[in-house]
């Protein structure tokens, strides 16, 4: 199926200079970038990206690293482009990660795990309205 998903590279993941080695595992898997942003997010807009996570004990703590600097959001295109990315992402928790994965090959921790990708088509028509209105 024809989809498009949602992907955002978190604070820690441009700060350490892995835009390029991101975007280019998603070229190179034959994915297509259809639209690019690097924005940065006030608390805002970050309670919004994370509503389902609000009340988690982890969430004040999203919602500063997610608002620490500057993020990239995308919007890529491709056939069950929603799983096949959260599939070259890897688990939420990088050490659960397999290696090949993005984040398996590039994080460690649990909070800053470099990427976000939507996990289903409801949540990348509601999570991409955050960046592309
Ligand atoms: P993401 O896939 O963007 O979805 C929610 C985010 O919350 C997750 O990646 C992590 O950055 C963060 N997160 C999830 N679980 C935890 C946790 N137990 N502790 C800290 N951060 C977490």
């Amino acid at each position: 199926v024809p989809q498009r998903t949602f992907v955002m590279i978190k604070p820690d993941g441009v700060r350490r200079g892995l835009i390029g080695e991101i975007i280019s595992r998603f070229e190179k898997r034959g994915l297509n970038i259809v639209q690019l942003k690097m924005d940065k997010l006030d608390r805002n807009r970050a309670e919004r990206l994370y509503a389902e996570h609000k009340g988690k004990p982890f969430f004040e703590e999203l919602v500063s690293y997610v608002t620490s600097g500057p993020v990239v959001a995308m919007l890529v295109e491709g056939d069950d482009v929603v799983s096949v990315v959260r599939r070259m992402i890897g688990a939420t928790d990088p050490k659960e990660a397999s290696p090949g994965t993005i984040r398996g090959d590039l994080a460690l921790s649990k909070s800053e795990n470099v990427i976000h990708a939507s996990d289903s088509p409801e949540k990348v028509a509601y999570e991409s309205s955050v960046f592309f209105p």
